[in-house]
C-alpha cells in the first residue's frame, strides 16, 4: 500500500516531479499524469505574465554524478496558460497547482484569480527560487514569508502549501516551524535547491552555467543529507494537520525510503527525473516495494516518520 493522503486528496502513489522538471508545458505535464507509477504532478511555477527565463547554458549535471546546478530564472509559459491546464485537465490524479510570484502582491493576485476559479486541486506557493537576479528567496525571510501567508490566508480557502528552501540552523528550523504552525497549511515541500552553489570546469577553469557569474541551485545525491534534514526536522515540529512533501537527493527507491522515515507523506523528484526521464517513476517505486517486502512491511504508514535514533 504506496498511497497517501492531504487534504482530503487520495495519492495511489507518492511519487511525483519536483516543480520545475518536466511539467513546464502541457505535453510534458501529461506525461507525468500519463506514467502508472506518479500520484500527482506539479505544475512548473507559474508568474503573471510568460517568462524565457535566463539565458543559456542554464542546467547542468555534474560529471561525477554527483548532482546538478541550474539558474534557468523561472521560465514558464505564464498563469493563464497553466490556469487553463489545471482546470481543464481530466484525470483521476491530483494537481498541484505552483505558483512563483516575483513580488507579494504578483503572488496575492494569482491566488486571488485560483480561489475564484474552478481549479480544484492543491496550490503549492513557491517560497524559495533562487534564480531571479535580484530577487532573494523569500522563505529566508521570515518576516516577510509571515507577511505574505497572512494575507493569502486571509481570503483562500483552497488546499494550499509552500516550497521551502533548505535550512541550516536548528534555530532557523525553530523559527519556521513557528510561523507555519500559524496557519492552516495543507503541506510543507522540503527542499528546493540548495541556492547559489558554484562548479567550475575542470578543463577550462570555467562556471558551468552562465547567468548570475555561474551560481545556481544545486540539486541531485549532494543535497540529500540537507533534504532529510530539513523534512525530519520540520516534520518533528510542524502541526500533525500539516503533511510533508519530501524532495531532495532521490536517485534509489532507498532514498525515497529515507524521505519517508523521517516524516514525508509524499516524495518529489527533481534532478534524477531530469538525467532519467519518466521511466524513473517506475524504478523508484519498484525498489522501494523492495525495501517494504525485504523488511516485512506492508504499509507505509508503518514507516512514515519511524526513523531511529541512539
Ligand atoms: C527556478 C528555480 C527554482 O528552484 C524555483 O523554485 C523556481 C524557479 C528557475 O530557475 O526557473
Amino acid at each position: 500500500n504506496l498511497t497517501a493522503n492531504i487534504a482530503g486528496f487520495n495519492f495511489d502513489h507518492i511519487l511525483l516531479n519536483a516543480a520545475g522538471v518536466v511539467c513546464q508545458t502541457s505535453d510534458e505535464l501529461d506525461s507525468v499524469l500519463a506514467s502508472d507509477y506518479t500520484g500527482a504532478v506539479v505544475t512548473k511555477s507559474a508568474t503573471p505574465s510568460l517568462r524565457p527565463g535566463n539565458v543559456s547554458p542554464r542546467y547542468h549535471e555534474l560529471t561525477n554524478g554527483l548532482g546538478t546546478i541550474n539558474s534557468m530564472g523561472l521560465p514558464n509559459e505564464g498563469f493563464a496558460y497553466y490556469m487553463d491546464y489545471v482546470t481543464q485537465k481530466q484525470t483521476d490524479k491530483p494537481i498541484f497547482f505552483s505558483v512563483a510570484g516575483l513580488s507579494k502582491q504578483e503572488n496575492l493576485d494569482m491566488l486571488h484569480k485560483i480561489e475564484e476559479s474552478k481549479f480544484n486541486g492543491l496550490v503549492e506557493l513557491n517560497l524559495s527560487c533562487p534564480n531571479v537576479p535580484g530577487k532573494p528567496q523569500t522563505a529566508y525571510d521570515f518576516e516577510t514569508t509571515e507577511e505574505i501567508l497572512t494575507e493569502v490566508f486571509s481570503f483562500f480557502t483552497k488546499p494550499l502549501g509552500v516550497k521551502l528552501p533548505p535550512y541550516f540552523d536548528i534555530v532557523h528550523f525553530d523559527n519556521i516551524a513557528n510561523i507555519l504552525n500559524k496557519f492552516p497549511l495543507a503541506f510543507v515541500n522540503a527542499i528546493n535547491s540548495i541556492g547559489n552553489g558554484l562548479v567550475i570546469d575542470e578543463e577550462t577553469d570555467t562556471v558551468v552555467i552562465k547567468p548570475k557569474g555561474g551560481f545556481g541551485g544545486v540539486g541531485g545525491p549532494i543535497v540529500k543529507a540537507t533534504a532529510l534534514a530539513n523534512v525530519r526536522a520540520l516534520r518533528q515540529r510542524l502541526s500533525p494537520t500539516i503533511k510533508m512533501i519530501g524532495t531532495g537527493g532521490v536517485t534509489s527507491g532507498r532514498d525515497v525510503y529515507e524521505h519517508v522515515l523521517c516524516g514525508a507523506d509524499l516524495v518529489e523528484v527533481g534532478s534524477q527525473l531530469a538525467i532519467e526521464g519518466i521511466s524513473v517513476f517506475e524504478r523508484l517505486e519498484k525498489e522501494l516495494t523492495a525495501i517494504l517486502t525485504e523488511k516485512g512491511y506492508n504499509s507505509l504508514d508503518e514507516v512514515r516518520g519511524q526513523l531511529k535514533i541512539i
